[in-house]
Formats: C-alpha cells, structure tokens, sequence
C-alpha cells in the first residue's frame, strides 16, 4: 500500500498537518501539491490498494473552489481516502462534509475524516503555534489509527457534520504590495492562479486572486498585506468566535 499525501495548502498549515497524520501512518509518503501554478501540477498514479490523505484549508467554511477543481483532475481508482480540512481556530462549517462529497462522488472510498486546527493564514494570532505538540500527538495517533483500518476491510464512517446546501463562502480582500515593496517578484512566482503581474508585482488581478495569503506568507520584506484596516476590521470579527482553543475532530 502506498501513502499518497494529496493538498492544497497556501501558506503551509494544510501540508504540516497532512505531514503528521502520515508520520502516524509510519509509511513513506509521496506529495502532490495542487497548489502550484497550473502547469506545475502533476497527477499522481494511483492504485486500488493505496490510500490517499486528501487535505484542504477552510476558506469561509468552505473548501476553495480552486481546490475542488484541481482536486477533481486525480483518478482515484476506487482507492481509500481520509479526508482532512484544516481551519484557524474558528470552525470549519461545511469544509469537511464538502471534501467527503467531493472525494466519494470522484470513485474514492472514504475511511477517515479530520477537521484539524492550523494558524488562522489572514489574522495569525488566531490558532498562532497550531498544530502544536499535543495536536501531534492526537494526529499522530489517528494516523495509526486510520492506517490499520485501511489494510482491513471496513470502510463505514460516522456522519460529518455539516449542511446540504453548503454554506455560500464570503468575500476577503485580495492583498497587495505596499510600503516596502522592493518588486522583487517573489509573490508572483508563488502565485497559485497567476493573480499578480511580474512586471508590476504591487498590484493583483482581483479577477484571478483567491485570497489563499500565500503571496503575504512569501513576501520576504512584510509588504504585502490586505492592508491596516482590513486587518484590524478582520482581527475584531474574528475575535469572538476564535478566542476560545479549538480542538481537532477525528472520525473514523
Ligand atoms: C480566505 C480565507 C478564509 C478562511 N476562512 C476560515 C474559516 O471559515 N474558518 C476558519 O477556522 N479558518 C479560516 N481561514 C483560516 C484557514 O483555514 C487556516 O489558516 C488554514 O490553515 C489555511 O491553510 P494553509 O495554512 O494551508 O494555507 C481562512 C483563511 C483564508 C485565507
Ligand atoms: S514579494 Fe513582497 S517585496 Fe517582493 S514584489 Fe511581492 S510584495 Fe513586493
Ligand atoms: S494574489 Fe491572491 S491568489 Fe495569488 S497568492 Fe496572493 S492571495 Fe493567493
């Protein structure tokens, strides 16, 4: 059985997480990273007797559409899945439920599901340090947990919460350069969707742009930000329903 780590993950928190469930597993994984400019995507080959761990971020309760789309170009011939969305501290809604439609209506069969708690990507206060060492160890041991459930041949899986419809996901603002910006081009190499232009990387095609923070992660000077009020008002929204720690969900 071969491990494949399938994901998504803008600023490093859905991949860090994926990473610790898969040390669990105490298996050699392969990684396909569907973040990366479209013509840097490589497909994996999968077979029926592997697994997969398919993991997400939450962008406003929901899994990004880009995400979705570019996870629907893997054959998954009829392996198993786990399926993990990865949120910052607030909730991760319909995110979960989403992937497992996704995931099942694709051909994979669906053993395992983990809401996990990573940095919130936009306000990094939120959810700051997750996952964190007692997030490892409860990851760490699901992983095992899921890996001895794969190579039986029990696939049932408890309900995930979660509505049908989805939830409509929301509006964030789209970062750009700003005071500090020294062009170096950086942010529009890491660009998932090609939003920001080389030949004047201040700027951002609102059109394209996503808003996955990946850019702000990369910028090496801090100047690429969704700017100070955006922030502050974001920070205040947030400040309720993220104070509070949130813990992981497994489901198996
Ligand atoms: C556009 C956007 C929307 C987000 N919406 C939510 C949300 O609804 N709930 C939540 O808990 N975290 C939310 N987050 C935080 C991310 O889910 C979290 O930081 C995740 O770890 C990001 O994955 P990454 O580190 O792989 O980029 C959002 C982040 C972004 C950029
Ligand atoms: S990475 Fe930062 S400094 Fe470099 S071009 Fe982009 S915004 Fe400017
Ligand atoms: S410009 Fe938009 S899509 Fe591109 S990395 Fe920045 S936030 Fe993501």
């Amino acid at each position: 059985m071969k491990i494949h780590q399938i994901l998504f993950s803008p600023t490093g928190g859905t991949r860090r997480v994926s990473e610790i469930l898969c040390q669990g597993m105490g298996k050699e994984s392969v990684v396909t990273d569907l973040c990366v400019k479209t013509a840097d995507i490589q497909l994996p080959n999968i077979n029926k007797d592997d697994l997969a761990v398919i993991s997400m971020p939450v962008f406003a309760g929901r899994v990004p559409a880009l995400a979705v789309e570019r996870l629907r170009m893997v054959k998954p011939n009829g392996a198993k899945c786990v399926v993990v969305a990865v949120f910052g501290n607030r909730a991760y809604d319909d995110a979960l439920l989403e992937i497992q439609d996704v995931t099942s209506e694709m051909g994979f069969r669906v053993i395992a599901a983990v809401g996990a708690v990573a940095e919130h990507s936009i306000i990094r206060r939120y959810g700051n340090g997750r996952p964190d060492a007692v997030d490892e160890q409860t990851l760490r041991r699901f992983g095992a947990e899921i890996l001895g459930k794969a190579e039986g041949s029990v696939c049932t899986l408890p309900a995930i919460p979660g509505n049908r419809p989805y939830k409509k996901g929301g509006k964030v603002p789209h970062p750009k350069g700003r005071r500090g910006c020294n062009r170096c081009g950086v942010c529009a190499r890491q660009c998932p969707t090609d939003a920001i232009p080389f030949s004047d990387p201040k700027k951002v095609d609102a059109s394209k742009c996503i808003s996955c923070m990946r850019c702000v992660s990369a910028c090496p000077t801090g100047a690429r930000s969704i700017g100070a009020v955006m922030t502050f008002l974001a920070t205040q929204g947030l400040k309720k329903v993220c104070a509070t720690r949130k813990e992981n969900e497994l489901y198996l």
